[in-house]
């Protein structure tokens, strides 16, 4: 009897680790999940310890593994999706970091970024990368930790540092120190990566100032990456599957053929529409980027990035602490009948997709004496799906069929209520899997393709199971006029901080 039955994945996301175990039928058996404290040194900087990551990973999956009932021994692969673009810099002689990780919300590169700009570099840029240059990505947090790390730039030059996304640095750990590598969507987040060619650039390397002897090889999501040390979980398990979390969803939801799009909603919502084998430049700010790559054949896929969705929700329970859990913003924004004017603009970090400005600052309009937590509780679930709009509008804008329907994934989306307003906004059926740790699913997937465990892409697409799909109710001009507000509110958020 085979022993090695189970694919045991580690979501390593912006707000928590998560280890999940999945079954050969691909069905979560067991997780466990560590919060992440998130630092805020200071205005729009956001970082992360990674020891704090590299331990929370570790107690995650042998908390997982151990509630699963299951040994090292039963575990044929594991997959790593992580948040992606977060940078780390670490040594290759000690394997420690040399800062904190520079998270992918962090803004301090922006004035680099408008110098970039200002220069004229980012139509060529965007055309090898398929993104806009902003700080988002990781090119400009690695050019800032090689200038202000003392010395960085030197041992870097001399081949004594490495540098990662989340991604790498686990494999890096959980392999003790004996592979550096990243697989192809990860890389196309990193402003380095020519997704045309899916190879490190050259030119982007010289104009971002980053010597090669830092990056990592770049390999298909499904490959024999490594194998995990012995002594961290008693035996040795191999790491056959790696993708960026929003790609690793897009995989898990099995949007395998072009026109098909998924959104998850995390600490921030992406929207990835797969475009197939050819990539597309987008004309209205939205992103090209690697959805995934079997045997050396990439899939593309248009992305639209927003910062914050969970993280408004989050806001609302650790900041406002009108909610004392996220389930509770159902609840109060079902209390009312609508948000009587109210509108959040939840520019915590700035604006992604398709606005790109990262001086915007999050704002509430609408105000009045009656206002209550509750119409702004609605104004917040409410945000994530004006958001979600703008996110459609301009894929619509670019030429995009209109999509059948919606597929969404994350936290988020036990939110029935939030799942309607969603398909009323975007005028198009939403619909839920069973599954919604698509993400997770999306990382055992692959890697149990590699290790046997589940035979096919086919299969996957087989196994996607709907939960519930949310038909579009609104009238119209209901519609049309919530999202003219919202427009509005937008416009006044972008202008508040200039
Ligand atoms: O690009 C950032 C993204 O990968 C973060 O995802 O799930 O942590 O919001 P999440």
């Amino acid at each position: 009897m085979r022993r090695r039955t189970h694919v045991l994945a580690i979501d390593q996301g912006t707000t928590s680790t998560r280890a999940i175990v999945f079954d050969p039928q691909g069905r979560p058996v067991a997780t466990a999940q560590r919060e992440l404290r998130q630092i805020y040194p200071a205005d729009g900087w956001v970082e992360h310890d990674p020891e704090g990551i590299w331990s929370d990973t570790v107690s995650a999956c042998r908390d997982a593994i151990a509630r699963a009932r299951l040994t090292a021994d039963h575990i044929a692969a594991i997959g790593i999706t992580n948040q992606r673009e977060t940078t780390v810099l670490w040594d290759r002689g000690t394997g420690r970091a040399l800062h904190y990780a520079i998270v992918w919300q962090d803004r301090r590169a922006a004035a680099l970024c408008r110098e970039l700009v200002a220069a004229g570099h980012e139509k060529a840029v965007q055309a090898k990368t398929g993104l806009v240059i902003d700080a988002y990505f990781s090119a400009t947090k690695l050019a800032w930790l090689l200038d202000n790390v003392p010395d960085a730039r030197r041992r870097a030059e001399a081949g004594e540092l490495a540098f990662g996304t989340i991604d790498s640095f686990l494999l890096w750990r959980l392999t003790g120190g004996r592979v550096h590598a990243t697989d192809a969507t990860n890389a196309s987040r990193t402003m380095l990566f020519n997704i045309r060619t899916q190879d490190w650039d050259d030119e982007l390397l010289s104009l971002f100032q980053v010597p090669r002897a830092v990056l990592p090889e770049v390999h298909d999501n499904a490959h024999e990456f490594g194998v995990t040390d012995k002594i961290l979980f008693g035996a040795a398990i191999p790491i056959t599957g790696m993708a960026g979390d929003q790609q690793a969803a897009t995989f898990g939801q099995a949007c395998f053929q072009p026109g098909m799009i998924k959104s998850t909603y995390g600490t921030g919502c992406f929207a990835l529409l797969n475009i197939g084998d050819k990539p597309r430049t987008s004309k209205h700010r939205l992103l090209t980027t690697t959805a995934y790559r079997l045997n050396g054949k990439p899939t593309y896929a248009i992305e639209g990035a927003i910062f914050s969705a969970g993280a408004t929700i989050q806001w609302l329970r650790d900041g406002l602490k009108i909610i004392k859990t996220a389930a509770e913003s159902e609840t109060l924004a079902r209390s009312v009948e609508d948000s009587a004017g109210v509108y959040l603009v939840p520019a915590f970090t700035g604006l992604g997709a398709p606005h790109w400005d990262p001086e915007a600052r999050g704002t509430i309009l609408g105000l009045t004496r009656d206002s209550t937590s509750a119409h702004i509780a609605r104004a917040a679930l409410e945000a994530v799906a004006y958001q979600t709009r703008d996110l459609m509008e301009a894929m619509a804008a670019d030429g995009g069929a209109r999509p059948q329907a919606l597929r969404v994934d994350g936290g988020m989306v036990a939110n029935d209520w939030l799942c309607q307003m969603l398909a009323d906004m975007l005028d198009t059926p939403v619909e839920r899997p069973k599954v919604i740790e698509t993400t997770a699913l999306g990382a055992a997937y692959l890697a149990g393709l590699t290790a046997g465990v589940y035979p096919s892409v086919e299969g996957v697409a087989e196994a996607w199971q709907r939960d519930r799909r949310f038909e579009p109710a609104m009238p119209a001009s209901t519609r049309a006029r919530l999202y003219e507000g919202w427009q509005k509110a937008v416009r006044r958020a972008r202008g508040v901080a200039r």
